[in-house]
């Protein structure tokens, strides 16, 4: 009798949960067809990684990425000794930066909340999947001409002195790593004298003086091996091509696209319907045509993000008060371009510890709030979550808001959920899982080739 009883309600159970999966399933199907169209109406196909090495031409090179990976953590390419390229692009936060406004030269040696010294102007962006952004930086100022970064044929340009002397480079990355050896408060420090060519010149004399870099190069340039000199665009292309490498853009959404349902949750799939609709999100983190799939239109917007003002910075900021960023306008020189900065791209985006040009935001839920309603935002906006010296009075914000971008200024209205759902579509659907810190932590090499001391990575809470 007792058994009977068990076996019937084992029966009810069974079918039950057969009814709970049958109408999960079918809530989940109207939404995933929602979103397989919305997608498609986008020309979102989820399979951008894939097309890397097509476009380049050629398989990436293992060899040649390694050797570019060492000379991202060596300080010899740094005239100031003190800094290299993942001082700044640090692999624990998914090749962007620790702080909210870069630190490079006389810092402590340390890459992470800990890192101390005199501030940049911006916060580095993550260097994960530039080989797929046609326009560089946050005010975009190195770009193709193409609209592709694959596609030198109608040049790469540059501010002055390069302009557009570096289009010889196959891929805008070659080209842009011409670039950061060069720069005084980054890298090469105050006391080298000589403009950007002498500074690359010296940077290759140190390579030259090193035997263990002779030998890594020679094994990939047999004129090298022969003898000849290590050249600066030898440097460029190692540093590109582990650049290339750092290709990671398998998000939830990619596989989703790809036809995988269930690569997202339903919060996810309900955010991301909210992203491409009500939110207006896409309307500049667009991912058709020339932006790669990249969530962003790489155009440059005012979005009015509250400007923060370092106690010691070793850059002269714009502005009467010598406290503000006048972003694309440093470019063009055009009055109208002030407060415009290129629509950041979206993939990976959490694994940031600060969001905007200036690390403004330290909560992703707050970065995206401020879209909604940028009036409110800065108005009960306060620098008390950021590192003591940028708590200070931000720069003057009237003249921004008054620029805003037109697809911001109306404030949009979304419910607690919806918020919730779209934070967690921007935090979880556009994050690929090899993007994160304990994925990324073995890149740092234990000792570098030149056998100087490495800096050290401290490891960073995320949110
Ligand atoms: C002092 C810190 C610092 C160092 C060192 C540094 N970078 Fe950067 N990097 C930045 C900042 C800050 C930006 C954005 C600057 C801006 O927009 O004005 C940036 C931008 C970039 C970008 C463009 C990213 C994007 O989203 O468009 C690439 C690529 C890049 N750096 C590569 C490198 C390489 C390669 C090296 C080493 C050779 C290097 N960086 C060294 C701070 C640094
Ligand atoms: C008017 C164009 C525009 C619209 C619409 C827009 N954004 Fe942005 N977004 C930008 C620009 C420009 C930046 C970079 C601003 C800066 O740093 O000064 C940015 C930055 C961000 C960042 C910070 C990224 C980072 O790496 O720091 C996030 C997150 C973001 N947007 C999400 C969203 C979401 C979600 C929506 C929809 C609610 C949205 N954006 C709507 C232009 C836009």
């Amino acid at each position: 009798m007792v058994q009977s009883i068990k076996g019937r309600w084992s029966f009810i159970a069974l079918v039950f949960s057969f009814f709970l999966a049958f109408s999960k399933a079918a809530a989940a199907a109207p939404l995933d067809k929602e979103l397989k169209d919305t997608l498609a109406d986008h020309g979102f196909t989820g399979q951008v990684e894939a097309s890397l090495e097509e476009r380049l031409g050629r398989p990436v090179d293992p060899e040649l990425a390694d050797l570019g990976r060492l000379l991202w953590f060596d300080t010899i390419a740094g005239l100031n000794d003190d800094n290299s390229c993942g001082g700044c692009h640090s692999p624990l936060s998914a090749f962007g930066d620790s702080q909210s406004i870069a630190i490079g030269i006389d810092n402590n040696g340390v890459v992470g909340p800990n890192r101390e010294g005199p501030r940049n102007q911006r916060r580095t962006p993550m260097a994960i999947n530039t080989a797929f952004y046609p326009a560089l930086m946050w005010n975009g100022r190195f770009a193709a001409l193409s609209n592709d970064p694959f596609d030198n044929s109608s040049g790469f340009i540059f501010p002055q002195p390069e302009g557009t002397s570096l289009s010889y480079n196959s891929h805008l990355l070659q080209a842009q790593a011409h670039i950061p050896p060069t720069e005084r408060v980054e890298a090469a420090g105050f006391s080298f004298v000589g403009n950007s060519n002498d500074m690359r010149d010296e940077v290759v004399n140190r390579l030259n003086a090193e035997p263990n870099y002779i030998d890594l190069f020679g094994n990939i340039f047999p004129e090298v091996a022969d003898g000849d000199a290590i050249t600066y665009d030898m440097f460029a292309s190692a540093i590109a091509e582990f650049e290339f490498t750092l290709v990671f853009a398998n998000a939830p959404i990619d596989q989703f696209a790809r036809g995988h349902k269930k690569a997202m949750t339903n919060g996810q799939k309900r955010g991301a319907l909210l992203f491409f609709g009500k939110a207006n999100c896409v309307s500049c983190h667009s991912v058709s045509g020339d932006s790669n799939e990249m969530f962003s239109d790489f155009d440059n917007h005012v979005i009015g993000v509250p400007q923060i003002v370092p106690s010691d910075a070793n850059v002269v900021f714009d502005g009467p008060g010598q406290n503000e960023d006048f972003g694309l306008e440093q470019v063009t020189g055009n009055s109208s371009d002030r407060y415009k900065f290129r629509t950041a791209p979206l993939r990976n985006v959490a694994l940031q510890p600060a969001f905007m040009h200036n690390g403004a935001f330290t909560s992703l839920r707050a970065a995206i709030k401020h879209h909604l309603n940028v009036p409110a935002s800065v108005a009960k906006y306060t620098t008390d979550h950021l590192p003591t010296d940028l708590q200070n009075p931000i720069g003057p914000m009237a003249d921004v808001l008054a620029r805003l971008d037109p697809e911001v200024s109306t404030p949009i209205a979304l419910t607690k959920k919806e918020l919730d759902d779209l934070v967690e579509f921007v935090r979880d659907g556009l994050t690929d899982s090899r993007a994160k810190a304990n994925h990324l932590v073995d890149l740092i090499p234990d000792e570098v080739p030149s056998g100087r001391d490495t800096l050290t990575f401290e490891s960073q809470v995320c949110q």
